[in-house]
């Protein structure tokens, strides 16, 4: 389909966001709280739920509903390319915010998305083993619970301490079937922050596959995965990040590392090729090989 030169001009949108006063930086909390117009009156404390938008998410998304609406490219193609650069910005401020490569990142539509899409890509055998916590947000293992029955996949439950996950208690459960661990780097119910170095380092040492969502952690607390060098996380936008509640579109950071995930890494890449239309994220074998 071509668009025209016949349309109409855009119009411009009624909504015009404050400048930036220069003289405000990060670290001004009253600055800050005057992004997020849903503070005005009010505290709000619940971003553990859903987060509140600032004005200039509320900006951006004015500006991609203004595009899709009265579609400022002179034609077709340019228009569905001007709408994959927006996505390529997110790439990469994502990868900025977790230390990694924009390469390594695919947008999807939610955690459950994500997990769903490495569910699906982790190849797993019979009497495989899955780790994940017992007071877990439930949603994290969901993915895996039909693989007991069709796949023949073990998931095994690592006891809690008082609501504290430890890693003693999931080195304690590996055992040579153990090829996952799930895991929440901050829990859900009581803000229990997971010694995530330290689980990094038992999985590598035990050859174990580690995935984590960080949806309870990112935007409120950092994260590198140069320094914490998970295979997997998986991260909604509309908690601490602030995005959209499901509009959002959360990364899916992604690298395969043992030699017997490689088929990982070639699933994955399809998978998450199919969700994150049309750019192709690039799955990499933490050997240095790259398989998509
Ligand atoms: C730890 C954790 N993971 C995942 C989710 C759900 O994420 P999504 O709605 O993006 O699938 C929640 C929401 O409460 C959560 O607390």
């Amino acid at each position: 389909m071509a668009v025209g030169p016949t349309l109409p001009p855009p119009r411009l949108l009624p909504y015009n966001p404050p400048a930036p006063d220069p003289r405000r930086t990060l670290m001004d909390i009253s600055a800050a709280r005057d992004c997020f117009p849903g503070t005005r009156d009010r505290a709000f404390l619940d971003a553990a739920s859903v987060g509140l938008l600032p004005t200039q998410a509320e900006a951006a998304l004015q500006q991609l509903v203004h595009d899709l609406v009265h579609v400022p490219a002179r034609e077709s193609g340019a228009h569905h390319l001007s709408l994959g650069q927006a996505a390529g910005s997110a790439r990469r401020e994502i990868a900025r915010l977790i230390g990694g490569r924009s390469a390594d990142v695919a947008l999807v539509e939610s955690t459950t998305h994500g997990l769903e899409i490495l569910a699906a890509a982790i190849p797993l055998q019979h009497g495989d083993k899955v780790l994940v916590g017992e007071t877990e947000y439930l949603g994290l293992a969901v993915p895996w619970l039909p693989k007991r029955e069709t796949d023949g996949i073990i998931v095994d439950v690592v006891p809690s301490r008082g609501g504290r996950l430890l890693v003693d208690d999931f080195a304690t459960a590996i055992d040579s079937r153990t090829r996952l661990i799930l895991l929440s780097t901050v829990q859900w119910n009581n803000g229990f922050r997971c010694d995530l170095a330290a689980f990094c380092e038992l999985a590598r040492s035990q050859n174990v596959l580690l995935l984590v969502d960080t949806i309870q952690q990112l935007g409120a607390i950092g994260l590198d995965v140069g320094r914490t060098p998970v295979d997997f996380l998986v991260n909604g936008g509309h908690k601490w990040l602030n995005a959209p509640p499901e509009l959002c579109r959360p990364a899916a950071a992604a690298a395969a590392r043992l030699p017997q995930h490689r088929d990982a890494g070639r699933r994955l890449g399809r998978l998450l090729r199919q969700a994150d239309h049309p750019r192709r994220p690039r799955v990499h074998l933490r050997e240095g090989r790259s398989c998509v």
